[in-house]
């Protein structure tokens, strides 16, 4: 038997989030032991009500900790325009199984199981940092049983919140800052392979008819406004999941990324160093590209395994 890759999501679901959780939990190859949730694309209660009612669609067992209602610093933002006011709108999802969500603050929930756990933990933040930063405040002593970070976040290119910003760290990007110096390992999976990492009709029609979760999927779909249904649904945070279970479709590059604050036009820019003009050391490693065919064919052949 394989051991499983130990994993902590951090996330904001959202209907690429629910695309993604769905892959990590019907994974072969990841044991999901955390999924704590942040306020991001809809509010703290929203997420979490979210998170709760995939765990009952998905008939999966996962604890589910509530983490910040709000970034470190910034006021808070949402992307409701981008998957309705619900979070995840288009599906009519049951209500959660009363009494499943962790009394634990999900900081906490993250300091627990990562001292508790015998093998380091991978975190996957599929959301704003904002959890994260906390916990590596609050608990420095995670670091030590960390095996690294892959987030969804952040551009060597442009934005998508703003000129220059990726969502997840324009929501909080003291938040982002924080974590891109904390030393811990890090790959970043940010909008130069998001916005390639697409779903065309042609595939939504066929996640209709191919599963109970690919029909809800295709029903999400519906609503979702990342990209467009003609030209390809944008799989953010399943390009986070893709570069743990498949990381071969990636080109990547080791690189110094540090967060810009204080732009009047850039605050929330990941800064990729790519040419060394800091003269800093290396943080980070980030994918710069995707084989869309590949990509494609694995995120088809990933919810095949749901139920
Ligand atoms: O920029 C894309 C990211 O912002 C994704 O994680 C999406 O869910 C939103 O949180
Ligand atoms: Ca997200």
């Amino acid at each position: 038997m394989m051991n499983k890759r130990p994993i902590i999501i951090d996330t904001d679901p959202g209907i690429d989030d629910a695309v993604a959780l769905a892959i990590a939990l019907y994974s072969e190859e990841l044991d999901v032991r955390l999924i704590t949730t942040v306020a991001g694309n809809v509010s703290l209660e929203k997420v979490t009500y979210n998170a709760l009612r995939l765990m009952k669609f998905f008939e999966k067992d996962v604890p589910v900790a509530a983490g910040a209602n709000r970034p470190l610093i910034k006021a808070p933002i949402d992307a409701s325009n981008i998957h309705g006011e619900t979070g995840m709108d288009g599906y009519e999802f049951e209500e959660p199984e009363p009494n499943k969500l962790l009394s634990d603050h999900a900081v906490n929930a993250m300091h627990k199981e990562i001292m508790s756990s015998k093998e380091p933990i991978t975190i996957v933040p599929i959301g704003p940092l904002t959890n994260i930063a906390l916990l590596l405040r609050l608990y420095p002593e995670v670091t030590t049983n960390i095996q690294e970070i892959v987030l969804m976040g952040g551009s060597a290119s442009r934005g998508n919140a703003g000129v220059m910003a990726e969502f997840n760290i324009f929501a909080d990007p003291e938040a982002a800052k924080i974590v891109f110096n904390s030393g811990i390992p890090i790959v970043m999976v940010g909008l130069d392979v998001g916005l390639k990492a697409l779903v065309y009709p042609e595939d939504s029609q066929k996640l209709k008819d191919m599963n109970k979760t690919g029909n809800m999927i295709f029903h999400l779909f519906q609503k979702y406004r990342g990209g467009s249904m003609k030209t390809g649904l944008k799989m953010y945070d399943s390009s986070a999941i893709a570069y743990l279970l498949q990381p071969s479709m990636f080109e990547a590059v080791d690189t110094h990324v540090d967060v810009e604050l204080n732009g009047t036009l850039t605050a929330g820019c990941t800064v990729v160093d790519l040419k060394g003009y800091l003269g800093k050391e290396v943080n980070a490693k980030v994918c710069i590209d995707i084989n869309p065919d590949e990509f494609k064919k694995w995120f088809m052949e990933s919810l095949k395994k749901c139920n």
